[in-house]
């Protein structure tokens, strides 16, 4: 049978284990499908890098003709930040490719208009991978939980500080030592601000707060503060109290006061939690993200957050998804996802 043609954005932690992992399992992968996945373009910024085990033959440095050859099905975008993933994406989608991307900071700034172009296209449009790596959170929510109503959404989203957070806590590590070691074990962001400052858990936070209450949160709609002024000191009085300091994003719909008008507020910061609460015990760059529903009660999704392996776990299983939904003719959920129910964010508590 004909092979479904795959082309890859980006090769870095996360692109090349998926690549690793496309041309290594695609004998499997291929019968899950019921059709061969063929990896026939890599985009990368620069050609000529020793990236070992994948064939020099794939790599181009020309993205948009890439994502928009005729004989390319599925697009995997992987390279992180607005642009060029934004024009790239939109570009793929306009000519028809179902794509999965993992990109949390676009998908938090204008999701909107990327929802939009694949519903015009009739393509699929996956990002289980751009929350919380390797937990399946975006499907339960965007699709197990929809017929429930989600009253709140918490979790610890960001592996790297939790990871600092955690050897803070259990060795008395010091800060910087600790984000260097995040770094080099592949869970930080290129950029380590995006983390330690909070921006990519506010920018999950704004995912996950858009699927669980069917509106749009974006990035800008979330108050966020980081972890840079936790202390040592900070840490060792919680644990004094019995406590531990985690970065929580919290997203809640609560109802006004006539009991009609619901409101989302969505935050990001650090906060003290009694060492018996389940999110206390999440160590190392483990995530975790519970979820209160008036129907199901409470849910907590938990696993491995960040790092190559985790992260390309979940792209495999959206590409193989978007996969199966093309050799049937079919798509996943669109953008109604977000159109059940208008409320309007109110940013900041
Ligand atoms: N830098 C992110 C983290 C990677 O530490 O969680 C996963 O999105």
């Amino acid at each position: 049978s004909t092979a479904l043609r795959v082309a890859l954005l980006g090769c870095g932690t996360v692109g090349s284990e998926v690549a690793r992992l496309l041309i290594g399992q695609a004998h499997d992968l291929q019968a899950r499908v019921g059709r061969p996945l063929e990896l026939v373009g890599i985009a990368v910024r620069r050609a000529g890098r020793d990236r070992a085990g994948i064939d020099p033959a794939l790599f181009t440095t020309d993205a948009p003709a890439l994502v928009t050859r005729d004989d390319v099905d599925l697009v995997i975008e992987v390279i992180g930040g607005i642009e060029p993933a934004r024009s790239l994406i939109l570009a793929a989608l306009r000519h028809g490719k179902s794509v999965v991307t993992a990109n949390k900071a676009l998908l938090a700034e204008d999701g909107g208009t990327l929802f939009a172009a694949a519903e015009q296209a009739g393509v699929d449009l996956y990002f289980e991978a751009a929350v919380a790596g390797a937990i399946p959170i975006i499907r339960p929510l965007r699709e197990s939980l929809v017929g429930d109503e989600i009253t709140s959404v918490i979790g610890i989203v960001n592996g790297t500080t939790n990871f600092i957070l955690d050897k803070m806590d259990s060795e008395g590590a010091g800060f910087a030592e600790t984000l260097a070691e995040a770094q080099e074990l592949g869970y930080a962001e290129a950029d380590p601000t995006a983390d330690v400052e909070a921006f990519d858990a506010a920018a999950k936070a704004a995912i996950l707060a858009s699927l669980a209450f069917h509106t749009r949160v974006t990035a800008g709609d979330v108050y966020r503060e980081g972890i840079t002024e936790v202390s040592t000191t900070d840490i060792a009085s919680a644990r004094e109290m019995g406590s531990v300091v985690k970065l929580l994003a919290i997203c809640q719909l609560s109802s006004g006061d006539d009991g009609r008008e619901q409101s989302v507020s969505v935050r990001v910061h650090p906060a003290m939690i009694p060492r018996s609460h389940p999110l206390a015990g999440v160590g190392g760059a483990y995530n975790a993200v519970f979820v209160e529903s008036r129907s199901a009660g409470r849910l907590m999704f938990y696993g491995p957050g960040a790092g190559g392996g985790p992260t390309a776990s979940a792209v495999l299983g959206d590409l193989v998804t978007v996969a199966r939904n093309r050799v049937r003719g079919a798509s996943g959920p669109g953008e109604s996802t977000y159109a059940a129910r208008p409320i309007s964010p109110i940013g900041s508590v």
